[in-house]
């Protein structure tokens, strides 16, 4: 049985104060028996995040990292920084970073490969725009962009990482895909982790659903087979959060 995963993406969001006072509203209410929770803050806010969920089960973990160790990377952090700030995970290949960011496939594979190798947690994020959803070609596309991150990544590490299907037509737009189109892709992705390593590796990975989960749609798409959770951006900066951490309640 996988357990559930269900992760904030707070993106650009909260100053280190604000992030004391989001925290002080989430904490008590969200329930970790079932599910894994996740807060991915911005990475200023990791010492502050960290301090406030003492006591908690809740994990902390950040939206970005570069795969260096050290050195000159004007602007970049790196996995033994977040690590030794009391991060857990990484988010890698969000959209947004590849599109605004112009992170492409050899580097988000570079990213996966080094957190792994730091023992760092990643969420890789994958998904297809509108206009590939609409031609009918998303399927091959996420197939290769999930080929391409886990180049070279062994069968332990990729058991190790969470995906997350993002559909970015989904991403803050209100408009979540239903959650048999979510579904279908998670599904997808599964089996195309079991072409590569194995059966083992396929059913042990987890794969999250993002884009536009809020409190009353969270149940439906978690509730499905392939569904091991979500990635949540807007919902997760206010108290729906708990409703969806809390989605069997
Ligand atoms: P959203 O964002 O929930 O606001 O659609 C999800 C994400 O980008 O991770």
């Amino acid at each position: 049985m996988r357990k559930k995963i269900i992760a904030g993406n707070w993106k650009m969001n909260m100053t280190p104060s604000e992030a004391k006072d989001l925290i002080g509203l989430l904490k008590d209410g969200c329930n970790t028996d079932n599910s894994d929770v996740v807060f991915i803050v911005p990475s200023i806010d990791v010492t502050t995040a960290a301090e406030c969920l003492k006591g908690t089960q809740i994990k902390l973990g950040t939206q970005n990292f570069y795969f260096e160790d050290k050195g000159a990377f004007t602007g970049e952090i790196s996995a033994k920084m977040i690590l030794d700030a009391g991060g857990e995970y990484v988010i890698i290949g969000h959209s947004e970073r590849r599109t605004i960011f112009k992170e492409d496939d050899a580097m988000i594979n570079k990213k996966l490969k080094k957190a792994h190798a730091e023992g760092l947690k990643p969420i890789l994020c994958c998904g297809e725009s509108l206009s590939l959803r609409e031609d009918g070609t998303y399927k091959a596309f996420i197939e290769e962009q999930i080929k391409s991150a886990f180049e070279g990544v062994s069968e332990e590490e990729a058991k190790n990482t969470v995906i997350a299907y993002e559909p970015i037509w989904a991403i803050g737009t209100g408009k979540t895909a239903t959650a048999d189109e979510a579904e279908e892709v998670c599904k997808m992705i599964r089996d195309c982790i079991k072409a590569i390593y194995s059966e083992d590796a396929g059913e042990t990975i987890r794969i999250q659903y993002g884009g536009s989960v809020n409190g009353s749609n969270a149940k439906e798409l978690f509730e499905k087979p392939d569904i091991d959770g979500g990635l949540v951006g807007g919902a997760s900066l206010k108290d729906d959060f708990i409703k969806i951490v809390n989605y069997k309640a």
